[in-house]
């Protein structure tokens, strides 16, 4: 599929199909998608963690789970979430992060997030990145130590919703060519 197409055609997907389970060989060129983006000096500040044990799944979909505010209910329909938790960056990404005052490390674990949806979206998968979950409970469900950050949770299922209009700021408010606008 071209690339544009696959752009266009991926968005978040927000109901899942409960009753197809995600093929592992598909969950496997996922997470490589993901292990292959690139990072600032090629520091891969990440670490992801595939949960697709159903019992533990819906215990992460809990906590991703946001009723209240009437959005992230859909999250135990997804067969999978993957956590992004963030690591330390190498010394030189650490050194020109601190130089240029760029948190570098969240650049690349939102690249690598991209890498994870599209790879779903080429394989017919709907995802969700999701970045309101319960922090805390999601790193003692994963015995993920408390000094670490868990940056991203994004759900991955069959997707049993049609493809909406996007909703985007016009080309002429956020692209400008040679100049910021004046
Ligand atoms: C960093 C990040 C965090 C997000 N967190 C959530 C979230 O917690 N819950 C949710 O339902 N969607 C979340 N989204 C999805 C956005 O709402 C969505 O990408 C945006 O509205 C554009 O819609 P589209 O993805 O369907 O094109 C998040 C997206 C990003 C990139």
């Amino acid at each position: 599929m071209d690339f544009l197409e696959l752009v266009k055609k991926r968005q978040s997907t927000r109901k899942y199909d409960t009753s197809r389970q995600v093929e592992p060989e598909k969950l496997q060129n996922i997470v490589e998608a993901a292990r292959m983006a690139p990072s600032a000096c090629n520091a891969q500040p990440w670490h992801f963690i595939v949960v697709d044990e159903p019992e533990l799944k819906n215990k992460v979909a809990d906590a991703a789970s946001a009723r209240l505010l009437g959005m992230s209910h859909f999250t135990k329909q997804a067969p999978v979430h993957i956590l992004i938790v963030e690591e330390k960056v190498n010394f030189t990404s650490g050194i020109g992060g601190m130089v240029k005052d760029k948190h570098f490390a969240y650049v690349d674990i939102g690249i690598a997030a991209a890498h994870i949806c599209y790879a779903a979206e080429a394989q017919g998968l709907g995802s969700c990145i999701l970045g309101w979950f319960n922090e805390s409970k999601v790193r003692k469900l994963l015995n993920i130590p408390e000094n670490k950050r868990v940056l991203l949770d994004i759900v991955i299922g069959y997707p049993a919703e049609g493809l909406r209009n996007k909703k985007r700021k016009p080309a002429e408010e956020v692209i400008s060519y040679n100049s910021y606008p004046q």
